[in-house]
């Protein structure tokens, strides 16, 4: 078997057999097929695609690639859940604990930040002592005695997805639909849950900028999902609006734990609890009305928040911090950025926020730049709200003012100011399930 034939088929429009899939795979693992042939073949998938078939296959070889996490030695169903990327989306730190407090166990892996997009690990680690690398043996305690742990990949879990997305990301090959299908449900499968929940992110801080394209692939997921043998159902959540009030890394844990103590924003809160009764009904705890009176209650009576509390204690962390969020330190510096007219907020691009988070050093413009934990972004005006010129529109926090310049640029051209109250907007859009896409 030759790369150039594997290529040359690809290119016009040929569906790879398995075989040829497993050559491709484990020969770029091994270093046996170079970039510059991979890089042709993924800009191949990127117009010609791949269907469910030869999707499928790539997801399994690439998950095959390293290891695959056993989970059994903890007992129980263990339930994952994975955004597609988003802006201000922390969803992770208030499902997570509603869920595991109802007795579902989540051993998850989590990433870094990518782009304009958050990640868990990163808000995780601006919790004082609080470890994201820690040994297996430990992290399946921690589970067993908390019901919850919050890891970054470790091991040698999918090096396939490692190589091949960094590769993606300087080839202009990350949008495309297959690409991020086995990307995701590759490293998804690997980390060993009974049960997955994806929360598809449509708009314009996501991947998938149109909800058809969206909906195309959540269906592509849960049905890989399904097909290996998992529990797989996703939501279609909005990410034209950043979700919350909090862009950053510790104003994000911050807000985490007020909406765990019942005094989060209703977008956040809403979303977090349809996730969460997504994840308790995969387990099989009920249907989702059912499932979502369950998560309310626990969010509601303190024990999400007490779970939280916990996790955070067995993973090093200063719980302290989680308790009173005065404690986290602040960045130095401050900037109210205003309306520049009256109107109504008829627009927020999630994608320019990000960006904007990121100027500030809440994010990485590089791969190895560190990040600020203090720094990011507070809105004070969201979609639909109603603003007088010169009034604040969001706060933004860095430790060096010279910053702020660019950010603030980056974020004013984020809001889009009319004189119109405009409609309202879903928060969720459908629901995918092996049947097909609900929509709401
Ligand atoms: N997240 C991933 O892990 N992979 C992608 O391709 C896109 C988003």
């Amino acid at each position: 078997m030759r790369m150039y034939d594997l290529i040359e088929k690809k290119k016009r429009g040929g569906a790879l057999s398995r075989e040829e899939i497993r050559f491709m795979i484990q020969g770029y693992v091994s270093g046996a097929i170079p970039d510059y042939q991979m890089s042709a073949m993924l800009m191949a998938i990127y117009f010609s695609g791949m269907d469910d078939e030869e999707t499928t296959a790539l997801t399994l070889e690439m998950a095959h690639s390293g290891d695959m996490v056993d989970l059994s030695p903890i007992q129980g169903f263990k339930v994952d859940k994975h955004s597609t990327g988003g802006v201000g989306d922390k969803t992770t730190l208030i499902v997570g604990p509603i869920v595991a407090a109802l007795g579902v166990r989540v051993a998850k892996m989590s990433g870094r930040g990518l782009g304009h997009t958050g990640g868990t690990i990163d808000k995780l680690e601006s919790i004082p002592g609080f470890q994201t690398s820690v040994p297996r043996e430990e992290f399946f305690d921690i589970v067993k005695r908390t019901g919850i742990a919050v890891a970054g990949q470790s091991g040698n879990l999918v090096p396939a997805d490692k190589k091949l997305y960094a590769l993606r990301d300087v080839t202009a090959t990350v949008d495309s639909i297959p690409l991020i299908a086995s990307s995701i449900m590759s490293k998804k499968l690997a980390a060993g849950s009974d049960g997955i929940v994806l929360d598809v992110k449509t708009g314009s801080g996501a991947f998938m900028k149109t909800l058809e394209d969206s909906v195309t692939l959540a269906r592509k997921m849960v049905s890989i999902g399904i097909g290996a043998g998992r529990a797989c159902t996703a939501l279609i959540t909005d990410m034209d609006v950043p979700l919350g009030f909090a862009i950053g890394n510790s104003l994000e844990v911050i807000e985490s734990a007020e909406t765990l103590r019942g005094r989060g924003p209703e977008d956040l809160k809403e979303v977090s609890l349809r996730l969460a009764a997504e994840m308790l009904h995969t387990a099989g705890r009920g249907d989702a009305g059912t499932c979502y009176g369950m998560a309310l209650e626990v969010l509601e009576d303190g024990r999400a928040f007490d779970t939280l509390l916990a996790m955070v204690e067995a993973q090093g962390g200063d719980r302290s911090f989680i308790e009173n969020p005065e404690r986290f330190p602040k960045a130095p510096f401050m900037l109210g950025v205003k309306a520049p007219e009256s109107g109504y907020v008829a627009g927020m691009d999630a994608e320019g926020c990000g960006v904007a988070s990121v100027l500030l050093k809440a994010g990485r413009s590089k791969k190895d730049d560190a990040i600020d934990s203090s720094a990011g972004i507070i809105l004070k005006k969201k979609y639909g709200d109603a603003v007088e010129k010169g009034e604040v529109l969001a706060e933004l926090y860095a430790s060096d003012e010279a910053l702020f310049g660019a950010a603030k640029e980056r974020l004013l051209a984020s809001y889009r100011i009319e004189g119109e109250k405009p409609g309202e907007r879903k928060w969720i859009y459908a629901r995918v399930t092996g049947d097909g896409a609900e929509m709401f």
